[in-house]
C-alpha cells in the first residue's frame, strides 16, 4: 500500500506539497515537484498566472524578481521571455525554469498514483476572469474537468477571490473547489456557501484561534485545507480537527510525523 492510500484510509490529514517541495527545491520547479512526489504527497499546490501571451504559468509573486534572475511582470511578459530566466539559482545555486500549468498537469497525472493537483488562481490580476476561463479550457484539455465525484477529482481550484471561486463552480459545477481565507471572518460566514466552494481552505495561524471552522465547515458538508503546516503542533492540530488537506512546504517532515501518529 502507498503513503498516500495508507492516510486516506486511516483519516488521518493527506499532505499536498505547498509549491512543490519548496522548503528543499525552489518552489514551482520541476524538481520541487518530482521531490515531493517522490517524498509520497498525496497532492501538489501551484499558484497560477497569465503570461502576455496567455498562457497559465506557476508564479506565486506578481513579478518575477523574488524567484528568477529576471524582471517584470509575469503578465507583461511572454511564456518565450520567462524561459530566458532562471528560476532556481536564487534558493539552490542549480538552475531550473519557469513550469507551465501544462507540464505540472502532465507531471501529475503521469505519476505512478492517483495525485491531486491544487490550483491556486491569483486575484485582482490585469486578464481577470479570462484566468478561469483558460484555467478550465486546459483542465478540459487533459479530461479533468468533469470529474465522476469530488473524492475522485484529480483537480481542486483553489482561490481566495469568491468571484473566482463562483466563476468556476458556474463553469465546472463538478470540479472541487476551495474558497481560501486568512481570517476567520471570511470563512465562519456564508462565503464559501454562497460560491458553492466545497471546502474551505483557512491558513495555520487563523485556524489556531478559531478550531471551531472546521466542525462548522464539516456540517455544511465542506473539507477543510489548511495552509501551511511546518511544525509538529501544528500538524497534530490539525490531525486532532479532522482537516482533511494539509498544505506544507515539507511534505517528507509531515509524512515521516503521521506514521508516527
Ligand atoms: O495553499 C494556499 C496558500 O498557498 C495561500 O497562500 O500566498 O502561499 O499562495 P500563498
Ligand atoms: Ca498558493
Amino acid at each position: 500500500m502507498n503513503v498516500g492510500e495508507r492516510i486516506s484510509r486511516s483519516g488521518k490529514p493527506a499532505v499536498v506539497a505547498h509549491r512543490g517541495a519548496s522548503g528543499e527545491r525552489p518552489e514551482h520547479t520541476l524538481g520541487a515537484y518530482e521531490l515531493a512526489l517522490a517524498q509520497g504527497a498525496d497532492g501538489l499546490e501551484c499558484d497560477v498566472r497569465l503570461t502576455a501571451d496567455h498562457k497559465l504559468v506557476c508564479i506565486h509573486d506578481r513579478t518575477v524578481e523574488r524567484t528568477s534572475n529576471g524582471t517584470g511582470a509575469v503578465s507583461e511578459l511572454t511564456l518565450a521571455q520567462l524561459r530566458e530566466f532562471d528560476f532556481g539559482s536564487w534558493h539552490s545555486g542549480e538552475p531550473a525554469s519557469v513550469l507551465t500549468l501544462d507540464e505540472l498537469l502532465t507531471l501529475t497525472l503521469d505519476w505512478r498514483r492517483p495525485v491531486r493537483l491544487f490550483i491556486e488562481t491569483k486575484h485582482p490580476v490585469r486578464y481577470g476572469s479570462l484566468v478561469e476561463t483558460l484555467l478550465l479550457e486546459e483542465l478540459q484539455r487533459f479530461s479533468v474537468a468533469s470529474p465522476p465525484s469530488a473524492d475522485h477529482s484529480r483537480a481542486v481550484v483553489i482561490s481566495f477571490s469568491s468571484a473566482g471561486v463562483w466563476r468556476i463552480r458556474r463553469n465546472a459545477p463538478l470540479l472541487p473547489t476551495i474558497l481560501l481565507g486568512d481570517t476567520a471572518r471570511v470563512l465562519g460566514g456564508s462565503a464559501a456557501t454562497a460560491v458553492g466552494a466545497t471546502g474551505i481552505g483557512p491558513s495555520v495561524q487563523t485556524l489556531r484561534t478559531h478550531p471551531e471552522l472546521v466542525d462548522r465547515a464539516a456540517a455544511s458538508g465542506r473539507v477543510t485545507y489548511c495552509w501551511t503546516v511546518d511544525e509538529q503542533a501544528d500538524m497534530q492540530l490539525c490531525a486532532d480537527l479532522g482537516v482533511r488537506w494539509l498544505a506544507t512546504n515539507y511534505p517528507a517532515r509531515v509524512r515521516d510525523w503521521l506514521v508516527t501518529v
